[in-house]
């Protein structure tokens, strides 16, 4: 394909703020887009829904980033953390993506993740407890983001006093915007992050609990069902993936009902429209933006266009979800849409598997923020709020204002 990479412009405030006109434009231009996205990295964008899905479900598409070309993804790991840190499902393809797998899915069932809602609603009511009688907040800092680091760090067993730590080390690890991340800051957040599991594992192993940490190191220990190194990098997954996202969801999924006063009306009127208010915020704007990564591990065809082996595609599920051929009147956010099987989790073998849990958090933590916090309003105007840039979309801070 003869096009030039077009530059997402992360560096631009107005495209981190709303970058949907460019993802337009792009789903316009072609089913495959050539494009340079976050970390500078060149990637082929898949724009359009059932090119997406098909995508998704291609074998010939690697999760493994060993079948990258493009040596900068592998950089961004110091040189003893790539095996490591890397030997987890997200990043496998089968059959080691199927063993890892297999291993915590029970965990996550719909049926499990709902024994704990009645602790979600407790962890929520205490967090809106420490805010209602002041009248205004800082919802990330105050609500979003603690109540997911909260519920994933009971579900591993993982001390609650740990949390400042592994939250700062993976704001260093992650990349952000444009531009690559310092490879001294990368490494160092690399080294602590995983000097800090080891260690982690090292005390649940003296003193197991009844919790999924625990029960992984039985299946390492007894059934060597995993290696270390996987049991590592499980442990990196879960616990960042656990929260990271579901902080954006909360976030985003309240900003976007402030800027949009009649479906906020809407939904204060009717609870039970809650689950479906979900899935349109994960669809209209969901956390993972523009997409989701793969890696060619031979040369493939997508709609018509030449992908050359190793190059990195992106499955541009934000992009996807808004395509018209497969959503009515997609710019259009509507909590009663019915027929909304969006992107947002993914599709196939590397589906969500924490969907079921960020569904119930969404749901208890959007539900219960309405009903406890009456005449809620941005305290800025919409414009001024921050986003974060690149790969991990949504509001970096939320402050809003309500009735005591
Ligand atoms: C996979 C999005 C919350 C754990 C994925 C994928 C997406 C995604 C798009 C597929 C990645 C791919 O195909 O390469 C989200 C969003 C969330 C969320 C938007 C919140 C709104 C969670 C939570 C957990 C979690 C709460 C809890 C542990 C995982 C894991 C995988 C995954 C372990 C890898 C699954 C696999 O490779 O088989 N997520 N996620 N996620 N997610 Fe989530």
């Amino acid at each position: 394909m003869s096009q030039q990479p077009v530059l997402l412009p992360y560096a631009d405030p107005a495209f981190v703020a709303d970058p949907f006109p460019l993802y337009r434009q792009l789903r316009e231009d072609g089913p495959v887009r050539r494009a340079v996205i976050a970390g500078g990295l060149d990637a082929w964008l898949v724009t359009r829904y059932e090119d997406g899905l098909a995508a998704l479900s291609d074998p010939r598409l690697s999760s493994d980033v060993r079948d990258a070309s493009d040596p900068r993804l592998m950089q961004q790991l110091p040189e003893t953390e790539r095996e490591s840190m890397l030997s987890n499902m997200l990043r496998s393809d089968p059959p080691d993506h199927t063993r890892l797998r297999r291993l915590v899915s029970k965990a996550f069932t719909a049926r499990r993740v709902g024994e704990l809602r009645p602790r979600i609603q407790e962890i929520t009511d205490r967090l809106l407890d420490a805010v209602v009688p002041d009248g205004r907040a800082e919802l990330v800092a105050d609500f979003a983001l603690p109540l997911p680091v909260t519920v994933i760090s009971e579900l591993l067993g993982v001390p609650m006093d740990d949390r400042y730590d592994f939250q700062r080390w993976t704001d260093d690890m992650l990349l952000r915007g444009a531009e690559m991340p310092d490879p001294a800051v990368v490494n160092e957040a690399w080294q602590r992050m995983r000097a800090y599991l080891t260690k982690l594992l090292e005390n649940k192993r003296a003193r197991p609990g009844d919790d999924l940490l625990s029960a992984l190191i039985t299946a390492r220990d007894e059934e060597q069902r995993l290696n270390e190194d996987e049991l590592i990098a499980m442990t990196f997954l879960l616990l960042v993936a656990g929260y990271i996202t579901t902080v954006n969801l909360i976030g985003g999924g309240i900003a976007t009902l402030l800027a949009n006063p009649r479906q906020l009306e809407l939904l204060r009127g009717d609870p039970e429209l809650l689950p479906g208010a979900i899935e349109e915020f994960l669809r209209f704007d969901g956390p993972v933006s523009p997409g989701i990564a793969r890696f060619a591990r031979e040369e493939v065809e997508i709609a018509g266009v030449t992908v050359p082996r190793g190059a990195t595609v992106l499955i541009a599920s934000a992009i996807a979800d808004r395509d018209p051929a497969r959503f009515t009147d997609p710019d259009r956010l509507d909590i009663t849409r019915q027929d909304n099987a969006h992107l947002a989790f993914g599709h196939g073998i590397h589906y969500c598997l924490g969907a079921p849990l960020a569904r119930l958090e969404g749901q208890i933590a959007i539900g219960t923020a309405l009903r406890r916090l009456p005449g809620l309003a941005l305290a800025v105007p919409p414009g001024e709020l921050r986003w974060r840039p690149g790969g991990l979309r949504g509001p970096v801070q939320l402050p809003v204002t309500f009735s005591p």
